[in-house]
Parts: structure tokens; C-alpha cells; sequence
């Protein structure tokens, strides 16, 4: 039987450490890609994907993102005085259903595996999404909903893989694909952060998983691992071969947040898509394309 698909699990309780010094006092999640935090873009695309509970793993630091998620009490006033009802609406469109909020602390930072075990006792006997904020993916349909309608069919564990240039497989979880059915490829195994001449693959995981409940008493018993920290990847690698796992080919373009040059380039692209913004945003580029004889 396929086990439901209805609560999602956002790790943002890491350091941020290569944002710094902006995220010494704010959560790199928080950061805005155009008009809306990173982690709001990972909430919309849940919901878009059948998710109704929504669970942040948070640490210290990290209460921007609790206020962000709810009334602005004086904001929300002056707005309706003003008659801003455009605004207000916004506001109140992006409240999550009371109740189906929660927040679990992460103390220490101790690895993305030990931030998803953290939530352990949130879940029930029933498939979690795992969405990482700074994988920022942009496109038609949601990956997360692509994922959703597969793995409604399909079951078991799925993530979302892409290829990456053969230099890179050290950034990344990369897969050791097995048999392959359209966008669809079964997993054989997973590797984390393999040095090119290990790689089984450049077929890398990005920062979206549909686990099993059979993933929380592997990570309770996960040692340390690449980087000297609690690895998903590990946990995930052991449930190969005991149920179904599979990487979704997703249709859509990532954007890897976490990273200086990979948010500017968000920036960039989704400023040039945005109505409000594209027109403006195409004339400076082409300007400082001419000034900087790029
Ligand atoms: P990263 O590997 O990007 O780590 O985490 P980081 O600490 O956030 O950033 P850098 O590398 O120091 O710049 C991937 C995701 O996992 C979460 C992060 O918040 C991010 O969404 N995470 C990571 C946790 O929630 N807890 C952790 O212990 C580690």
C-alpha cells in the first residue's frame, strides 16, 4: 500500500556559513530571491504539491522566519486604513491553516540528517517531504508536484536528481543509477560528496526527498559521516534495496541558493520572468552587458 503524502519537513536550522556576514543575524532562508523569501518559495511549492502540515526544523536565530509565517498585527492595520487591500490580501493569502504549522528545534547543528530526525515524532506511519529552501527550482509545474504525482503511483523513496558537470560530483549526494523508465531511474545506491574519480555517476540529488517512515530509526542509529556530520544521504543509501527508491528527472531549472553565485543568478532570471520586473530588468542587463563590454 502507498502510504499517504501530506506533511512536508523543511530543514533551516544550518549556519549559513557561506552567506556570511548576511546571515549573522538572518536565516539564509530568509534571504529574497525578487519579492519573497527562499523559504516561502519551498512552502508554496509544497502546498502546490498536495502538503497540508508544514514542519521547520529551526535553530537559534531563526525566529524570522516564525514571524514571517504569521500576522503582522500593526502591518496588517496600517494597510487597511490606507486601503492597500492588494497588499493585505497577500499577507493573509500566505498564512498557513492554523494548526498545521510547527516548529522543532534543532539545537546544534549536527548535519541535514540529524535536522530530519529532529522531526521524528511529527510523523506518523506515512511518507514525508523533505524540501530544502536553498535549492531554489524554478519552472512550469512545481518539483515537488512532479514528484508527488509519480510517487502516488510509484511508492517508496523518491528524490529529485539532475546531471552536473563531472568536476562538481564532490558538492553533491550522487546516485548510482540502476534501471531507467522515462524521467524515472531507479536507485542502486547513493554516494555523498564522491570525488570525481569516485563518482558512480553526475547524477546529483538536490535538496528534494519523499522518504519513507522507515528513514527515522536509520538516522537514530546514523553515525557521523562526509564533513564529520549526520548525512541523509547515509540514512537514505540503507533503505536501498528494502523498498522501492527512485530519482525523478524533474523538468525545471535549480538554482542552488546556498551559494553567492547561484542567488545572483536566481535573482537574475526570476527578475527577468517577473512582470513587474522583467522589462526594467532586461534594459539594466543589456546596459551593464554594454558598459562592462561582457
Ligand atoms: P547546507 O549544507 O547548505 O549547510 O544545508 P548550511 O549550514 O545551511 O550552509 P553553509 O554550507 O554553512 O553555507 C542544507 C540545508 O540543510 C539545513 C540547512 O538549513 C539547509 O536548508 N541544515 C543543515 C539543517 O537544518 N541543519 C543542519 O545541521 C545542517
Amino acid at each position: 500500500m502507498i502510504k499517504p503524502l501530506k506533511k512536508a519537513i523543511f530543514p533551516v536550522g544550518g549556519l549559513g556559513t557561506r552567506f556570511l556576514p548576511a546571515t549573522k543575524s538572518m536565516p539564509k532562508e530568509m534571504l529574497t530571491v525578487v519579492d519573497k523569501p527562499l523559504i516561502q518559495y519551498a512552502v508554496e511549492e509544497a502546498y502546490a504539491a498536495g502538503i497540508e502540515e508544514i514542519i521547520f526544523v529551526t535553530g537559534r536565530g531563526k525566529s524570522a522566519m516564525e514571524d514571517h509565517f504569521d500576522h503582522s498585527v500593526e502591518l496588517e492595520q496600517t494597510l487597511e486604513r490606507r486601503g492597500k487591500t492588494t497588499e493585505l490580501e497577500l499577507l493573509r493569502d500566505m498564512l498557513p491553516t492554523p494548526g498545521n504549522i510547527a516548529y522543532v528545534r534543532q539545537q546544534e547543528p549536527q548535519g541535514l540528517g540529524h535536522a530530519v530526525w529532529c522531526a521524528r515524532h511529527l510523523i506518523g506511519d506515512e511518507a514525508v517531504a523533505v524540501l530544502l529552501a536553498d535549492d531554489l527550482v524554478h519552472g512550469e509545474v512545481a518539483c515537488l508536484k512532479q514528484m508527488a504525482d509519480v510517487y502516488r503511483e510509484v511508492g517508496g523513496n523518491m528524490i529529485a536528481v539532475m546531471e552536473v558537470p563531472h568536476e562538481h560530483t564532490s558538492r553533491y549526494g550522487i546516485v548510482n543509477p540502476g534501471a531507467a523508465k522515462g524521467k524515472l531511474v531507479e536507485v542502486a545506491g547513493l554516494v555523498e560528496k564522491p570525488a570525481p574519480e569516485k563518482a558512480p555517476s553526475d547524477l546529483a540529488v538536490i535538496g528534494r526527498y519523499i522518504l519513507q517512515p522507515e528513514i527515522f530509526a536509520l538516522l537514530a542509529a546514523q553515525g557521523p559521516g562526509a564533513g564529520g556530520e549526520i548525512q541523509l544521504t547515509d540514512s537514505m543509501a540503507r533503505l536501498i534495496g528494502r523498498m522501492p527508491f527512485h530519482g525523478l528527472r524533474f523538468e525545471g531549472t535549480r538554482y542552488d541558493c546556498g551559494d553567492k553565485a547561484g542567488f545572483v543568478e536566481a535573482n537574475i532570471c526570476l527578475a527577468l520572468e517577473h512582470p513587474a520586473t522583467g522589462p526594467a530588468i532586461r534594459q539594466t542587463v543589456a546596459d551593464i552587458a554594454r558598459r562592462l563590454k561582457l
